[in-house]
């Protein structure tokens, strides 16, 4: 797919909390354009060397949502702006999650990982997947979108580091303890929870698809900024991923 660099003007930002925002803008591209998974790059202002990644979120149309933790100063950045304010972004980048049909699947989200996978359930319920979605967050202030997930059809599995909603532990443990049959699964979420989603889907023979989260510089494939081991050698998780199997990348 073509890449676009232009200037998007926010439809929308919404603060869900202190640290979380949802940021809606007007894509050059439809949802019928976009695989779940793939992301967009955002130029947050000239004192940025680099621009910054964030998955897709949702799609509507060509309204595309984002979900953004605060994390540092571009991302700071991004929460003091307002609605109306026009912004640099590169978009679409990167390679998504392969879309089944008619079968019984897995997401297993945590934390912020839980971004790609909104778009992804939207997609996977549409063709006729049944969708159980492993939730995990720290506490419950940092669970927002379990009715989202519920309209869509989806079964939720929520969890919490600290216990305040759903299980206490984190969504790997809960996933791990149903034990149930998948025929695919799919994560996103911090490092250690993509090992052990990989390792418990390897062992039982389930097709599994990782999203990674690796520090980029230009987005598309130059800088060979975000090396990713695999069994193949190194792959560059802008270009080549995020999106791997789990067989493939060697966390
Ligand atoms: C493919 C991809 C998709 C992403 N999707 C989302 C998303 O949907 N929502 C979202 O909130 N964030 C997402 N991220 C992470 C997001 O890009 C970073 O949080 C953001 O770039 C931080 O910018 P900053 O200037 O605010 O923080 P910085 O000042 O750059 O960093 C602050 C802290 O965050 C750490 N950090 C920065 N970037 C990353 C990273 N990529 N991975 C892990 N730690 C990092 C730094 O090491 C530092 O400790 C994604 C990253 C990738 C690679
Ligand atoms: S971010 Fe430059 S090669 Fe991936």
């Amino acid at each position: 797919m073509k890449k676009v660099y232009s200037s998007k003007k926010i439809a929308d930002l919404v603060r869900l909390s202190d640290s979380y925002l949802v940021l809606k803008y007007n894509s050059d591209f439809s949802e019928n354009d976009i695989v779940p998974g793939q992301f967009v790059s955002i130029d947050a202002g000239s004192e940025f060397f680099v621009k910054r990644p964030f998955s897709i979120f949702d799609v509507s149309e060509n309204m595309v949502s984002l979900f953004i933790k605060k994390v540092g100063k571009a991302t700071s950045k991004l929460f003091s702006l307002k609605s109306g304010t026009m912004i640099n972004i590169l978009e679409v980048l990167g390679k998504g999650f392969t879309i089944v049909n008619g079968k019984k699947v897995a997401l297993v989200g945590g934390g912020i990982g839980i971004a790609p996978l909104f778009f992804l359930a939207r997609k996977l319920r549409r063709e006729n997947n049944s969708v159980d979605v492993y939730y995990g967050v720290r506490n419950k202030e940092e669970m927002f979108f379990v009715n989202n997930f519920e309209k869509l059809g989806c079964t939720l599995y929520p969890s919490t580091d600290d216990g305040s909603s759903g299980f206490k532990g984190t969504s790997f443990d809960l996933f791990s303890k149903e034990n149930k049959r998948y025929d695919f699964v799919y994560s996103c979420g911090p490092k250690q929870l993509l090992k052990s989603v990989s390792a418990h889907c390897l062992t039982k023979s389930i097709p599994c698809e990782i999203s990674v989260e690796e520090v980029m510089g230009c987005g598309f494939g130059v800088c060979l900024g975000c090396a990713v081991k695999t069994k193949d050698g190194y792959k560059m998780a802008c270009k080549d991923g995020p999106v791997f199997n789990a067989e493939e990348v060697v966390l």
